[in-house]
């Protein structure tokens, strides 16, 4: 059976149409949309409330925050605090584990402006070269640490742990460490200078 003869007016007309489909994609694709699209519908705010008060290591500061930072970023990149570390930025390695209000947290995984109020503790506010805290005095004593990017992380969890209902034996210890990895794999000395400073009920 012969095909019908397409109709070189409508072929054309097809052609212009994929053509114009094709271009309105790639320009869709690249040009940026509005937030409020871009969001569902939801304006987007970048910027926070101005003078939400947060108390990092004794210290109040007021914070005027993109509402997307996180409290970790807050404390590295605004208040220079940089000896909490960001190792995964996935709540997954525990390098940027403070205290909020005397309990632990993955400061990665949660948003500064949600602390207006909260006392916040970070390595810096735990001790100082001159008057250890007895954790880091027992990790410098111990070898807990090799390139040390864990430690901050691994004192701060190690002195909350101090206050939390974990058993008494190393095999507990490392349970209630397991939030903290450490690269170069110091564990064991890790263990012992928490361990030390267990026994002679160090704070
Ligand atoms: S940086 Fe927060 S858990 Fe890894
Ligand atoms: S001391 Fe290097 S990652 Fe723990």
């Amino acid at each position: 059976m012969q095909q019908p003869t397409p109709d070189p007016d409508q072929e054309g007309t097809q052609a212009i149409d994929r053509r114009g489909f094709l271009g309105a994609v790639a320009v869709a694709a690249v040009v940026p949309l509005p937030a409020s699209a871009a969001a569902g519908g939801t304006a987007v705010k970048p910027l926070g409330p101005t003078g939400v008060p947060i108390v990092v290591n004794g210290v109040e500061h007021k914070m005027d925050l993109d509402v997307r930072t996180t409290l970790l970023d807050y404390l590295r990149d605004h208040l220079h605090l940089t000896g909490t570390k960001k190792g995964c930025d996935h709540g997954q390695c525990g390098a940027c584990t403070v205290h909020v209000n005397g309990r632990r947290i993955n400061s990665c995984l949660t948003l500064a402006l949600a602390h207006e109020g909260d006392e916040v503790t970070t390595i810096e506010g735990l001790g100082a070269p001159e008057r250890l805290h007895p954790m880091q005095a027992a990790f410098v004593a111990h070898d807990g640490y090799q390139c040390g990017y864990c430690t901050p992380g691994q004192i701060m969890a190690a002195t909350a742990l101090l206050e939390e209902p974990c058993g008494p034996t190393d095999a507990d210890v490392r349970e209630c460490m397991s939030g903290n990895l450490c690269r170069c794999g110091a564990y064991a000395n890790i263990v012992a200078a928490i361990q030390q400073v267990r026994r002679e009920g160090g704070r």
